[in-house]
């Protein structure tokens, strides 16, 4: 997150070109995202803008509808986004970060800098948490443990509540990544001295038209939607790619999922659907139906070598 002055905000890897049409920089006072899928703005009183044409999608460089809510006055800036957003946030109704009365709180740090991971709770001090909790503390939906999903699609920032369904939930998110370094545009976060292969050295792909895949092609595919989805049923897709990791072929496409207060929400594996048929829709890959992924004779091939 971070303050314009009047100016396009700047980013290491991306770029958010305009504010939302209508508006000049001036208007807007800060900018959340913006680094890899979709960016929000806050206006000048430090509202959320919202409605048509008010989030920016970095897949096709437009401007796309933001919620429901009417714009103005849009949505307060509050707990709801600031929790995980901003470092250091306190909830007020009183106190109004940069005195905007759209901001119902102050923060000590606008963006996740590194007292969100190094600050003790009480704020006297600095830790070093490597748990896989801290970092769910972002990372994870309020919906006690469960990953929720709408349209068919995981929602985006559930991979705490993902890793803790799956197989792998002894692990640490550190087994896979370096906070320090950035994952999405291959920084070094992914640490690659612990690949899938390190820990699971028997899982080779072998030939029958899947030589040049790797293991996170079907094991964590882009089933998650944080701004954009591609396909319909069957062979829907997100834009981000899951951490259930576990795939189980002997379930049809609709167990993948269950209900719960209004809520639909995904159970700890994946279905054919998720790990094949996003690829082999017919224009990526053969096309295949479900039905066929299940029966298909290729895939348990790759173990053991
Ligand atoms: C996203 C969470 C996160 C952020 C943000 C973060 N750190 Fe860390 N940091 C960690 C974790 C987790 C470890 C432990 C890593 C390990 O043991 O592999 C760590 C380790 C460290 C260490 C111990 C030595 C080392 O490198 O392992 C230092 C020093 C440190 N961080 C400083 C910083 C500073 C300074 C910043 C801001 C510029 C920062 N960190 C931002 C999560 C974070
Ligand atoms: C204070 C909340 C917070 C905490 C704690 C936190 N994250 Fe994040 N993380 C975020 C937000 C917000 C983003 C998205 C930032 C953006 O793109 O604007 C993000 C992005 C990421 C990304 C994608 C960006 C990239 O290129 O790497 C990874 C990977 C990630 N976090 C891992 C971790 C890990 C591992 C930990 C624990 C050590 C952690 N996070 C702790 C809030 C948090
Ligand atoms: C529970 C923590 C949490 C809350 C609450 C939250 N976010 Fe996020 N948000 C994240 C994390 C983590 C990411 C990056 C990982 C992902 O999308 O899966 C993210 C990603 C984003 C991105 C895309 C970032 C980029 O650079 O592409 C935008 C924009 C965003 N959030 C806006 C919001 C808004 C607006 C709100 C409030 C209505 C909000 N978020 C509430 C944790 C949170
Ligand atoms: C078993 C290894 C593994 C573990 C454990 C793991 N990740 Fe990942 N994660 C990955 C890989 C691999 C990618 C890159 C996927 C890709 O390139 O599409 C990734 C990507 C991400 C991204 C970027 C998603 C995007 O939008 O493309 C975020 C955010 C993230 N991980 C957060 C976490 C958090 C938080 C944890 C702990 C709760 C965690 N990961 C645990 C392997 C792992
Ligand atoms: C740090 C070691 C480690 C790393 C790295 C790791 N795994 Fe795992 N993985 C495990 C352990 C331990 C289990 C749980 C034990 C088991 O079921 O065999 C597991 C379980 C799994 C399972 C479920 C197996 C089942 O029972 O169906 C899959 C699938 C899997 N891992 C895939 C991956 C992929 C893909 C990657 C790379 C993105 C990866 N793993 C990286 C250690 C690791
Ligand atoms: C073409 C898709 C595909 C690729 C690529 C793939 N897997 Fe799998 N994997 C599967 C499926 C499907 C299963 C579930 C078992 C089955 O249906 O045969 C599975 C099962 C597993 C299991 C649990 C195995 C068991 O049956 O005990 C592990 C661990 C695993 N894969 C790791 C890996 C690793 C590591 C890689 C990369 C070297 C990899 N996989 C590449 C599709 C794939
Ligand atoms: C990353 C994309 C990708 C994923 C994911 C994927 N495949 Fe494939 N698959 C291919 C490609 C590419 C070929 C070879 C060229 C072709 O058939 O179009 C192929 C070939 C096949 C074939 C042989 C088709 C034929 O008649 O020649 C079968 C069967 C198959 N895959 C089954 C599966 C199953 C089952 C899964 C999920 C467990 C899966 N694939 C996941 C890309 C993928």
């Amino acid at each position: 997150m971070q303050s314009t002055g009047g100016n396009p905000p700047s980013y290491p890897y991306s770029s958010v070109p305009n504010p939302p049409s209508g508006f000049s920089w001036f208007d807007v006072t800060y900018v959340q995202g913006g680094y890899y899928r979709k960016a929000n703005f806050l206006d000048s009183s430090g509202y959320v803008m919202t409605g048509p044409g008010k989030q920016y999608n970095l897949a096709g460089f437009n401007f796309v509808q933001y919620t429901d809510t009417s714009y103005p006055p849009g949505l307060p800036y509050d707990e709801s986004c600031a929790r995980c957003h901003a470092t250091g946030w306190k909830p007020s109704t009183t106190d109004h970060q940069d005195g905007l009365p759209g901001i119902m709180g102050t923060w000590f740090e606008a963006g996740v800098t590194c007292e969100a991971c190094h600050r003790l709770a009480d704020g006297s001090g600095i830790v070093l948490n490597n748990s896989a909790a801290k970092c769910g503390t972002c990372h994870a939906r309020p919906d006690g443990g469960q990953i929720e999903t709408q349209g068919g699609l995981i929602m985006n920032y559930e991979q705490y509540d993902e890793l803790m369904k799956s197989p792998m939930s002894t692990h640490t998110c550190q087994d896979c990544h370096s906070p320090h370094k950035n994952t999405v545009y291959g920084g070094g976060g992914r640490v690659v001295s612990h690949t899938c292969i390190e820990c699971h050295p028997s899982r080779i792909v072998r030939p029958g038209g899947h030589e040049t895949l790797v293991c996170t092609d079907c094991h964590k595919p882009p089933v998650v939607k944080s701004a954009v989805q591609y396909g319909s049923g069957d062979y829907k897709r997100g834009d981000t790619s899951t951490h259930i990791f576990k795939i189980d072929r002997t379930k049809n496409p609709a167990d993948m999922f269950y209900s719960s207060g209004g809520k639909t929400y995904a159970h700890g594996f994946l279905t054919v659907r998720e790990a094949c048929l996003y690829c082999h829709d017919g224009i990526e890959a053969v096309y295949l139906t479900a039905a066929q992924a299940k029966a298909s004779p290729i895939v348990p091939t790759h173990t053991p070598y």
